[in-house]
């Protein structure tokens, strides 16, 4: 038996999860206060009177590059989960789209560290923005408009609510499809590439279902509107690369060397609808909604539950982020 076999024995039920000392869901917020101090331009300041102003470029052309990172509780004291990929990634999404962000790799990590601590955060997300500012009315942002810079931080507990993570989520197909890699960089998290994943979320929305996933235009299956997808067909774990369209996850990246070590057997490819209608379970990972399981895509069923495979890679996940595995420390930054 491999190790996620022996696991899947042993544990006792995964309904139990909120009650298990490892996983303190049940101590989560509920909502989403926001944190008085923001960290902005390289500043810790109140956040209530800064504000952005109406002819920003961003606003009007989407012209922002962004992150979400969380923070979790940990016997240590609060830690921010691979805090140094996140802001490597917006600084590489903003190399895309021509801006010159004007603070260094290690200023937005010291800035990270400093407004979360700042504002006293335990479950939490941070939301570091660069964008540019205002400007003369064209499409050429990078000749006069000034990069402005802020991180913002927030309470947030369970991203779709505990039973979410416990019991997984419906979601449904969406009418729109995803944008091409040959359209727009699919792997930068750009503000203005969300108004796919707002249309396809408000469809979900109004047909009744938690969140939508997007097929690409021939037909694959990109991602949710704001997480990657993994399946899992007879013990084995499939989830698509950056030629789906997607944007890379850090949780995908998390949950796929959690694989590794559970010597669970991953094939990473394009998949079709019908593939995934196929699987026996799917689940869905992102920084703010962890390793989600899916119970029903449009009618279909998924096994979720105890003894799933999604509640395996959850618990697994959870444990990592709040420092319980001590070969993946590196992985958090401590807040003080
Ligand atoms: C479209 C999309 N796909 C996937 C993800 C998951 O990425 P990560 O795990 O880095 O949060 C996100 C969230 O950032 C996203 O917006």
């Amino acid at each position: 038996m491999t190790p996620v076999e022996n696991a899947l024995d042993e544990w006792p039920s995964f309904s139990m999860v909120p009650e298990d000392d490892i996983l303190p869901l049940s101590k989560r917020p509920s909502g989403q206060t926001l944190s008085r101090h923001i960290w902005w331009d390289g500043e810790l300041r109140e956040a209530e009177p800064m504000s952005v102003h109406y002819y920003s470029n961003a606003l009007h052309y989407g012209t922002a590059v962004f992150e979400g990172i969380r923070c979790y509780p940990t016997e240590k004291g609060p830690a921010l989960f691979r805090l140094k990929e996140h802001i490597q990634r917006l600084l590489h999404s903003a190399r895309l789209y021509g801006m010159v962000v004007p603070f260094s790799e290690q200023q937005l990590i010291d800035g990270a560290i400093a407004v979360t601590r700042e504002n006293q955060i335990e479950n939490g997300y941070l939301r570091p923005l660069a964008f540019f500012g205002p400007g003369p009315i064209d499409l050429k942002p990078k000749r006069e408009c000034p990069v402005r810079a802020f991180i913002a931080a927030r309470e947030l507990g369970s991203f779709l609510g505990e039973g979410a993570l416990r019991n997984g989520i419906r979601v449904t197909v969406s009418s729109w499809r995803k944008f091409h890699h040959t359209m727009l960089p699919t792997m930068a998290k750009a503000s203005g590439h969300y108004a796919n994943s707002v249309l396809a979320a408000h469809e979900a929305l109004d047909r009744g279902y938690d969140d939508a996933l997007l097929l690409n235009h021939e037909g694959t299956v990109s991602s949710a509107t704001g997480e990657n997808v993994f399946f899992v067909r007879h013990g084995h774990l499939y989830t698509n690369d950056e030629s789906s369209s997607i944007v890379p996850g850090i949780t995908r990246d998390t949950v796929l060397k959690l694989a590794e070590e559970l010597q669970v057997p991953v094939t990473i490819k394009s998949f079709t609808r019908e593939e995934l209608l196929r699987a026996d379970e799917v689940f869905l990972t992102g920084t703010a909604a962890e390793v989600t399981p899916v119970r029903e895509i449009d009618g279909a069923e998924f096994r979720t539950g105890k003894k799933s495979f999604g509640a395996t890679f959850q618990r697994a996940y959870l444990r990592v982020v709040t420092g319980k595995v001590p070969e993946h420390a590196a992985w958090l930054s401590y807040v003080n």
